[in-house]
């Protein structure tokens, strides 16, 4: 049993989250948490909105509303929706928490007393016609390393280079297209060159990542400079100093920022459950795994900038140093990185219209056949198109035909014949075969989760479902009428071969999991379903969010990953089918939606 933190990517509390987002981050996150709980592990799952800078400032300004009313309002969207897809965090909070901001600072404070953040004076741009700053992320230009032309202040997103501003070719601003000035203005930078060896040793001995994540990861070595941790901008978190904590227009980057974020939920969620020292077990204990959830444009946050914070809190760099009051905290294990889900052809933007929000796609389907085709055909090794023709298919053909069928056709039988589990006979080779097919699987799907290969994970079971329900054809338990041991035998071995079919799909279909249960005449809480709670910052009782939590007072119990012998007598009722089917004329409706927006 190990300590196993699960790192989710924190989304921008700018907007509501689009399906591309939540593929990448959300669901393989949860069915990775999920999975690892069954299995016996200490899993602490955690993440929250992004609530400073830039992004939350312009759309503020769009809507306007200040910077927190902005963030309220979309950090209360993004939790409602992803509790309903039915995302297991642990704790899911923000980053305008005092707690948040306390521990921000206490490791700005111990990365700049171990002499790794350095003051500089630099070149930062401001409009010509307005004199503010202008902000990375709205100056564009050409790439000076790919040469795309599309590329932003703070990074090509052509190349994935990080960049400063000025390094652009042809600079303009994409709010008025004007070319901005540089003028000078003191920051703290990050000495990321301090830590170049040891990252370089700590990547050497990565194992199990995926290949395009780690070779990305090894190449951003190759151009290593320092990096400015502070903005002109005057929403976000103060630089914990004297001189700059009073100045209204300095303040800590994203990347000082949210990213730190991991850390402070831990200990928030520890705070809250009232053993305030537990985040420990999965932060300075050597034995702890930690797995970091996110899209690719987030890798150099988690394989280089986030690594090189910790080394400099811990004092790993070049430099020296002692940890601080929290110790010495653990590199990541594992950067999962996914690649991006595109939309009908076409690359996600919500200013054209191209978009699909969380929220829409779970009025109209169930969180489970989303979470389906995710798993079955998200951009997990590479970009994929999500397209409501394969949505269509997956469901229909996949899901409902394949899985849902099963279900219904064995709950039927059971409860035409018996009205409950019956008691199997003496079984036959064939029976045998079957359990020890369902039986197996639970060995090799589980280590294909526990690799992040989650396609070829519920590829497995689905291959699974088909054995079962290539059994039930070949016994034919609708022609034993007239051979009761034999009905029982065959109706007792489908419905051990269903329940545990259940349990292998159950960290991707939650929700129908525990339907399934229950139609197997279970009861309980069998797959946990996370909770939405109001709570008061433990720090400021005038502010009050919502947070998504378990509970974990002994209700919040995750089923084991292994077969359980179902019980001969309990009752079986006449089932519902558990999943809906969709009518073709989906296809046409949902793309006359997007038709609509763009
Ligand atoms: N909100 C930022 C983004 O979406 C950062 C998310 S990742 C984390 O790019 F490092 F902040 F957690
Ligand atoms: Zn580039």
């Amino acid at each position: 049993m190990t300590h196993i933190l699960s790192a989710v990517a924190w989304p921008y509390a700018n907007g509501p989250r689009h399906i591309g987002h939540v593929a990448g981050f959300g669901v393989p996150s949860d069915v990775f948490s999920r999975h690892m709980r069954m299995a016996g592990h200490d899993v602490l799952m955690v993440s929250g909105t992004d609530e400073h800078g830039t992004p939350i400032l312009v759309q503020a300004e769009q809507e306007g509303v200040t910077p927190q009313e902005l963030a309220d309002r979309y950090n209360r969207v993004i939790v409602e929706d992803l509790t309903s897809l039915g995302l297991s965090y642990d704790l899911f909070t923000r980053t305008t928490t005092r707690n948040h901001y306390a521990v921000v600072q206490e490791m700005f404070r111990t990365v700049h007393q171990n002499g790794y953040m350095v003051e500089k004076s630099t070149m930062g741009a401001i409009s010509p016609s307005t004199g503010r700053t202008l902000p990375d992320r709205f100056i564009e230009g050409t790439c000076p390393i790919c040469g795309y032309d599309g590329a932003r202040g703070d990074q090509c997103d052509n190349c994935g280079n990080q960049l400063d501003p000025i390094d652009l070719k042809n600079p303009r601003s994409r709010i008025n297209g004007e070319t901005p000035k540089f003028v000078e203005s003191n920051h703290f930078f990050l000495d990321l060159p301090a830590f170049v060896d040891a990252l370089a040793s700590w990547l050497e001995t990565r194992t199990g990542w995926r290949q395009n994540v780690l070779n990305f990861s090894r190449n951003l070595l190759d151009d290593v400079r320092p990096r400015a941790m502070t903005r002109d901008i005057d929403w976000g978190i103060p630089v914990p100093l004297d001189g700059w904590q009073d100045n209204p227009n300095k303040r800590l980057y994203v990347w000082f920022d949210a990213v730190i974020g991991y850390l402070s939920s831990s200990i928030e969620w520890a705070r809250r459950r009232g053993t305030p020292e537990a985040w420990r077990d999965w932060w300075t204990n050597p034995d702890a795994r930690s797995y970091y959830f996110m899209g690719k444009d987030n890798i150099t946050f988690h394989s280089q900038i986030w690594p090189a914070e910790l080394l400099g809190y811990d004092g790993g760099g070049s430099h020296g140093g002692a940890p601080g009051p929290y110790g010495s905290l653990q590199l990541p294990t594992e950067v999962v990185s996914s690649e991006f889900l595109n939309v009908e052809g076409q690359k996600f933007s919500s200013s054209r219209g191209v978009v699909i929000y969380v929220r829409d796609m779970l009025a109209r389907y169930q969180p489970d056949a989303f979470r389906y085709y995710v798993a079955a055909a998200g951009p997990e090794n590479q970009d994929v198109d999500f397209t409501w023709d394969g949505f269509l298919r997956r469901t229909n053909d996949e899901l409902v035909a394949g899985w849902g069928n099963l279900v219904n056709r064995t709950a039927s039988m059971v409860h035409k014949n018996f009205g409950e589990i019956p008691a199997a006979g003496e079984q036959a080779d064939v029976d045998r075969e079957v359990l020890a097919t369902t039986g197996q699987a639970f060995g090799k799907i589980g280590s294909l989760i526990e690799s992040n290969r989650q396609r070829a994970a519920i590829a497995e079971a689905m291959r699974v479902v088909g054995e079962v329900n290539r059994y039930v054809s070949e016994t034919q338990p609708w022609k034993l009428k007239t051979d009761p041991d034999r009905l029982s035998t065959v109706l007792h071995t489908t419905t051990q071969a269903v329940s545990d079919c259940n349990t292998l799909l159950s960290p991707f279909l939650p929700h129908s999991a525990q339907s399934v249960h229950e139609v197997l005449g279970g009861t309980g809480e069998f797959a946990p379903q996370p909770s939405l709670e109001e709570v008061t910052d433990l720090d400021d009782d005038t502010r009050h969010y919502p947070v998504i939590t378990g509970n974990h007072d002994g209700a919040y119990r995750f089923p084991a990953w292994e077969s359980v012998p179902v019980r001969p007598g309990t009752p079986i009722g006449k089932p519902t089918p558990v999943f809906t089917k969709l009518d073709d004329s989906i296809v046409e409706e949902e793309l006359e939606r997007l038709r609509e927006k763009a």
